[in-house]
């Protein structure tokens, strides 16, 4: 089991990782004196694959539950949903130092989170994330969120959990196009921040990240990695930025698919991070060789790199630049794009010439 410690300016939390460790949960509720129900948030997947035992486990310790079961999916994060969950909460009476558990991918922890900081001006939340995508990326952090009819994310609030449970339990029943959608979040950390740590996975096959220890390693080194730059920047008005690396792109292909099946969150982030990585070259940055690596990498592990290769999708460059203009990354009208001055190394460009991304949008459309 691996601990990290949390500090965002004085309000700290654990992120704890390992294998089987529900009884975290139970040692964490009875030492913070919990003595009400526990309201747990869900999908129907996690629900059908995970939900009784942690319901046993619970329960022989004698902790109340409440169970609110949501349908699975990136449509999930709408004003419906988190307006269910919000009334669902106060009919529950849940109190401002009661503990809501969010039980699921990114998409039950954002809109939980969402929810539990509006409800009584904010209540605690413990994240028990059950996707990789959700174990390396959006339970840490504080960022909440539902989507908008104009864009991905585009309503929510930073709101920290009280404790983050990464069991990898939950990651055998991943599906292998989950699994790599995950992985997504991971090499992209990798690739903006640290070198070493993608040489370490450039060598591994899928086989290889699926391994037990392996996947605690990546959890843990992605999760060190986006503590501490939301420790350095908690509301993302500098260096956070970097881990929009492929988001700008990902983002307006989500949006622009209509948020569909087809494209999972983290395919568009590669075929993003494969996009900013060509911008990347037009300006001279990362080299030849080290461009040719990263795809090299994705290829290895079947991923699409670039847009015309989405299934039953067509898109056209002015409609994503379009998107992209809504971005929350847009600043007195100016896209800030994150680019790669080398692997391990990204960077904040406020200056990117707007032609230069639509020859290159325009040439992935048409490859
Ligand atoms: N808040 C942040 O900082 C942040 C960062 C990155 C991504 N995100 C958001 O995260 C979301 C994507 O997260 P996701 O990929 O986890 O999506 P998800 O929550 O939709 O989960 C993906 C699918 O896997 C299923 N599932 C969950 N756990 C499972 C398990 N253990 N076994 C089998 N199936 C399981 C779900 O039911 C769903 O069908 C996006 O909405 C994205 O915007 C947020």
């Amino acid at each position: 089991m691996k601990i990290i410690n949390a500090n965002y300016n004085g309000f700290t939390h654990d992120i704890i990782i390992g294998n089987k460790i529900f009884d975290q949960l139970i040692l964490y509720l009875s030492n913070n004196e919990f003595r009400s129900k526990l309201c747990i948030i869900t999908d129907k997947n996690v629900a059908h694959l995970h939900l009784s035992s942690l319901l046993i486990e619970l329960s022989a310790s004698k902790i109340k539950t409440e169970v609110l079961i949501l349908n699975p999916g990136e449509r999930t994060k709408s004003w419906y949903n988190l307006k269910k969950i919000v009334e669902w909460l106060i009919s529950n009476k849940v109190e401002r130092n009661d503990y809501v558990l969010s039980l699921g991918g990114g998409v039950i922890g954002d809109l939980t989170g969402f929810a539990t900081s509006i409800v009584r001006r904010g209540i605690n939340i413990i994240h028990m994330p059950t996707t990789l995508l959700a174990q390396v990326d959006s339970s840490i952090g504080g960022k909440t969120g539902i989507n908008s009819l104009k864009g991905k994310n585009l309503i929510g609030t930073f709101h920290h959990p009280s404790l983050i449970l990464s069991d990898i339990s939950f990651l055998r029943t991943l599906k292998r196009r989950e699994f790599l959608s995950g992985y997504a979040e991971a090499v992209k950390k990798a690739l903006i921040k640290d070198n070493d740590f993608f040489s370490w996975l450039e060598q591994m096959d899928y086989r290889g990240l699926r391994e037990e220890n392996n996947i605690v390693k990546i959890i843990y080194k992605s999760s060190k990695i986006k503590v501490k730059l939301v420790q350095q920047d908690e509301k993302e008005k500098g260096q956070r930025a970097l881990l929009n690396f492929g988001h700008t792109f990902a983002h307006a292909l989500e949006s622009a698919n209509n948020y569909s099946n087809n494209l999972l969150h983290g395919e568009a982030v590669i075929i993003g991070c494969c996009l900013a990585l060509k911008l990347s070259r037009e300006y001279d940055l990362i080299t030849t060789k080290e461009h040719k690596r990263v795809i090299n990498h994705f290829k290895k592990l079947n991923y699409i790199t670039e847009i015309n290769h989405i299934k039953s999708s067509t898109f056209n460059a002015k409609n994503l630049i379009d998107i992209m203009q809504q971005d929350k990354k847009v600043h007195n009208k100016k896209l800030n794009f994150i680019l790669l001055k080398r692997i391990g190394k990204g960077i904040i460009s406020t200056n990117v010439n707007m032609n230069k991304v639509k020859k290159i949008l325009t040439n992935s459309i048409n490859v």
